[in-house]
């Protein structure tokens, strides 16, 4: 791998970067009444409990996170500074909190669990041994802080469980919306949350975190992006997702059915907290001031990319989280710091429905794959 870092200066972190404001309670609670009313709908209607947001899999795949040997110093940090081959599991998902059929459109996003880590870990998880990273496509989050999060889910809390069909129509027109406001040179979340995402192959997508996390003693956002020529060609490839409910994880498991695939897993480290910031989830951190460098690599061979076996191991034995991991990538800013009480409640949720405790992994072998 090259230095790419010889041009860039990261800054070190402080704490007094970081601002907790008084109102963050009260925002965790809110939201977590948002995702319950989620949660307690889709379990009316399903007999399960399943996640209030990205509740369904398009691909549940399992593989490698290598590590190289001779990264720089700014980049050799937290779990990055060991180099080495660790196994990983990988959720593809869309954001939506029901189960929907997939020409209603939105945001793709990647999690992925790293096995096997060492270091201190983050309050919760002593004696863990895993790192999430949870990610959406899109460089930057759609809502400046959870406050804004917090308005903008009630307006999805209300839509989970409404007919189908009226959800297809409106996402068929958003599409069309969004194309108009894309032709324009914009992008509107709203629409594309709600149906109006393109209808593309998530496999071709760049992941990222939106938001911050510590990376030893800097801190930055990672994204995760195709390296292998043949994901790299699935870039906006479109999909027909005419009559197929499932199309998305049919796409996924026919390239997985042929071939391997790897990605490049990537951090852009601050170099300019005025520029980017930690506060402000909503703004993308310029790639021309600090460029997304890879760190390690992701390899994924050929393999049954979804099975019901799969569901019940990853969807339903799995909880991700940007707060499982070590210390030296805690998950930074408003929007983080809600999100722990927010995953941890909505994980509480389907274990208590489901009897069904959500462990983390020691070893891969304890997935049951
Ligand atoms: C205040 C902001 C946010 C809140 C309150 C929130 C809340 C949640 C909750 C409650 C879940 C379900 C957890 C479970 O049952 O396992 C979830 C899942 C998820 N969230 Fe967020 N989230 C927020 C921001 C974000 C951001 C910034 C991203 C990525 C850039 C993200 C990506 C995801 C993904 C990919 C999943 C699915 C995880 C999986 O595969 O199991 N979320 N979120």
């Amino acid at each position: 791998m090259p230095s790419p870092l010889a041009t860039v200066a990261p800054l070190r972190f402080s704490p007094a970067y970081e601002h907790p404001d008084a109102e963050e309670a009260q925002t965790l609670a809110d939201i977590n009444e948002q995702m319950h009313r989620i949660q307690e709908k889709t379990y009316a209607d399903g007999g399960k409990a399943i996640r209030s947001v990205h509740a369904k899999s398009h691909g549940l795949l399992a593989g490698e996170l290598r590590i190289p040997a001779n990264l720089p110093p700014e980049l050799a940090q937290g779990i990055f500074a060991r180099p080495g081959t660790l196994p990983v599991v990988m959720r593809l998902s869309t954001t939506p909190g029901d189960i929907l059929p997939d020409d209603i459109s939105t945001p793709r996003a990647m999690s992925i669990k790293i096995i096997g880590v060492e270091g201190e870990r983050l309050p919760g998880t002593e004696g863990d041994v895993t790192q999430d990273f949870v990610m959406v496509e899109g460089p930057a989050f759609n809502k400046p802080d959870a406050r804004s999060f917090a308005k903008n889910l009630k307006l999805l809390a209300s839509t989970t469980d409404k007919a189908e069909g009226a959800k297809q129509a409106l996402s068929a027109a958003l599409r069309g919306l969004e194309k108009a406001v894309e032709a324009v040179g914009g992008k509107s979340a709203t629409l594309t949350a709600l149906g109006g995402h393109p209808e593309t192959n998530p496999l071709g997508e760049t992941y990222y975190t939106q938001v911050p996390v510590l990376f030893g003693e800097y801190f930055g956002k990672i994204c995760v992006r195709p390296a292998s020529p043949s994901l790299k060609a699935l870039f906006k490839e479109p999909v027909d997702l005419r009559h197929k409910p499932d199309g998305l994880r049919e796409a996924v498991a026919a390239y997985f059915e042929e071939q391997g695939g790897e990605w490049e897993l990537c951090v852009q480290l601050c170099t300019d907290l005025g520029e980017m910031p930690i506060e402000d989830a909503s703004v993308v951190w310029d790639e021309e001031l600090s460029p997304y460098v890879p760190v390690a690599r992701i390899v994924m061979g050929a393999q049954a990319s979804w099975s019901d076996a799969r569901a019940r191991s990853i969807d339903e034995g799995l909880a991700f989280s940007p707060w499982h991991g070590v210390a030296a990538h805690r998950p930074l800013g408003g929007v983080m710091r809600v999100r722990k009480g927010a995953y941890e409640a909505a994980q509480r949720f389907r274990a208590d429905k489901n009897q069904r405790a959500l462990s983390e992994p020691k070893a891969i072998g304890d997935i049951g794959l």
